[in-house]
């Protein structure tokens, strides 16, 4: 199915083939094929939902295209696009995600807001997740190299219901990472108490 999508040029003047050679050519090779199993998972999630296939095709093919740069260029965007300056004292995991939607603006010319808020949004999720947030999000956690313990189940919730596969990712990472004392991000807590909390 994904091998023979072709964009009809609603979101970039450019073909999914010359996106994914971009994209391939920022990220390592382990790093470009979970990319591209993210976006087979998000078609698939597409579908089941009835979501345009070519908006999910290039969020997901774009959700990582940040993931390996060096600190300084997320530094120098937030400084140049004078971004939340408390952006400064974030690291990779977080600028990959809400400073490499700046970069995607700027290299690959995507400008359509639901797909950069889906990149911003895909490491941490957010209070309000549009369906394509909601699909990146999911995709990005149960893509089919995934091995981790409940995987499975995260995946019969998600293809029944693609709200319950959030609450359930968002639940089990904030217990994953409590029960290992590791940091929080505030925007994860944020997302929690609007998808999870009663
Ligand atoms: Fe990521
Ligand atoms: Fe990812």
């Amino acid at each position: 199915m994904s091998s023979s999508l072709s964009y009809e040029h609603k979101i970039i003047n450019y073909s999914r083939e010359e996106l994914i050679e971009l994209v391939k050519a920022a990220v390592s090779e382990s790093r470009f094929e979970h990319i591209l199993r993210v976006e087979k998972m998000a078609l698939k999630l597409a579908e089941i939902n009835h979501f345009d296939l070519e908006k999910t095709s290039i969020a997901a093919l774009t959700h990582d295209y940040a993931k390996q740069r060096p600190d300084q260029d997320f530094i120098e965007e937030i400084h140049a696009k004078q971004l939340d300056p408390e952006l400064l004292s974030a690291n990779n995991a977080i600028w990959h995600g809400v400073v490499g939607a700046e970069l995607i603006k700027d290299e690959l010319g995507i400008w359509d807001e639901d797909i950069l808020n889906a990149v911003r949004h895909h490491t941490t999720g957010n209070p309000e997740m549009s369906t394509l947030e909601q699909i990146i999000f999911m995709a990005d956690y149960i893509e089919e190299g995934r091995t981790f313990d409940g995987v499975d189940k995260a995946r019969a919730l998600t293809f029944n219901n693609l709200r319950d596969g959030v609450q359930y990712q968002i639940k089990r990472t904030i217990q994953y990472l409590i029960e290992r004392n590791k940091n929080v991000y505030p925007s994860a807590i944020d997302t929690y108490n609007a998808w999870v909390a009663k």
